[in-house]
């Protein structure tokens, strides 16, 4: 399918994967309109195209300015999401985003006859999936999978995907999701809870690296080219509702990718094991009860001691999806833009 020409909305593509997406829809000759409220996205991630595009500042949530920017549009791609804040807490933001602001883009998005909607989601949607006596899951995760839920966020990307599959049969309209694993790259947010950022941004400042619990927990990291080239590749599928994993392909669990990160910034930094008596807990943590019993916090954040790594054969069936860049490129990648940054 060619993009040329096309008119395409980006929600939230001032942010991190958004802005990456735009400039290569912008490569491929597409008419980018943006629309972002800002609140974690920034207008500099989007100088290199700042020519290139319409900016419209807007909340999701807002039906009028949803319907105002999808008229006119072939295609829509879905990624707003108030992601940088964290995934326990009891946000607002995150339904008036994630269910209200979806239903919004869908039902304009049916009104004036967009060709096909591309909502982003999120390996969250999975929830708990492990063996059935609880260990972590052997196998690559698939789509057919799911478990128990403990995460506002997770409820919320869910939610979202099933508004996406009742409008192809029920409006018309041709949607799919897409559920991102562990993306990371240039402009990735540094307060982000990432095991990968925070390995990192310790390097740089000659600090130790903090690992809870045994560090054997697998993931499977995204660079971002290769999602959004993926993103893209989604609009050739059929858009009748079905959700796809998007991940790198690969696998690391935290204890290499910290000896990865070290050999790579060639930091003078040891990998510091902290254990259960080191935790602190803030006023915020002791006051939310629930922590679904599978998941530690620690001083930095919280850690998800589970295996998620994705069977990506469904959409390299549907759409050719095939990821390029290893980690140990895509850590060198970020390790370079990092240090660009002041
Ligand atoms: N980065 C990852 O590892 C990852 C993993 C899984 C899923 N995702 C999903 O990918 C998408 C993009 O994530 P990202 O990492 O680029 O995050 P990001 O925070 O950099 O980008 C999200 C953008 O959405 C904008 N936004 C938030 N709420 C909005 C609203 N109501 N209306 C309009 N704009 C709004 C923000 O200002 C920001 O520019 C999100 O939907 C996220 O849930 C990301």
């Amino acid at each position: 399918m060619t993009i040329q020409d096309k008119r395409i909305l980006v929600t939230g593509g001032a942010g991190f994967v958004g802005s990456h997406l735009c400039e290569r829809l912008v490569e491929l000759g597409a008419k980018v309109v943006v629309i972002d409220n800002f609140s974690t996205g920034k207008s500099e991630n989007l100088n290199n195209i700042k020519d290139d595009i319409e900016v419209i500042v807007g909340d999701i949530s807002e039906y009028g300015q949803v319907d105002k920017a999808v008229e006119g549009c072939d295609y829509v791609f879905n990624l707003a999401y108030p992601y940088g804040v964290d995934g326990l807490g009891l946000h607002q933001a995150y339904i008036d985003t994630g269910v209200q602001g979806t239903f919004n883009l869908l039902k304009a998005s049916t009104i004036h006859k967009v060709k096909k909607l591309v909502n982003v989601s999120s390996v969250s949607a999975y929830g708990i999936v492990t063996e059935p006596n609880g260990d972590r899951l052997k196998k690559r995760i698939s789509e057919d999978m799911s478990g128990r839920h403990f995460l506002h966020y997770g409820i919320t990307k869910l939610s979202g995907e099933n508004y996406c599959k009742i409008f192809p049969t029920s409006f018309g309209l041709d949607t799919l999701s897409l559920r991102y694993f562990y993306v990371y790259g240039p402009r990735y947010a540094t307060y982000d809870h990432s095991a990968l950022i925070k390995f990192l941004t310790r390097c740089k400042e000659g600090k130790d690296l903090k690992l809870f619990g045994d560090g054997l927990q697998l993931r499977d990291y995204t660079y971002v080219s290769d999602v959004v080239e993926g993103t893209i590749q989604s609009l050739n599928c059929r858009g009748n509702g079905e959700v796809y994993n998007l991940s790198g392909g690969g696998e690391s669990n935290i204890v290499d990718l910290a000896k990865l990160v070290i050999k790579t910034t060639n930091a003078d930094v040891n990998i510091k094991r902290i254990t259960e008596r080191d935790l602190v807990f803030d006023d915020e943590w002791v006051r939310i009860p629930f922590r679904g019993g599978v998941t530690k916090l620690t001083d930095e954040g919280w850690v998800d001691e589970r295996n998620y790594v994705a069977d990506i054969s469904k959409a390299n069936k549907d759409f050719g999806y095939k990821p390029k860049v290893s980690l140990e490129q895509g850590v060198k990648k970020m390790w370079e833009w990092l240090n660009e940054q002041s």
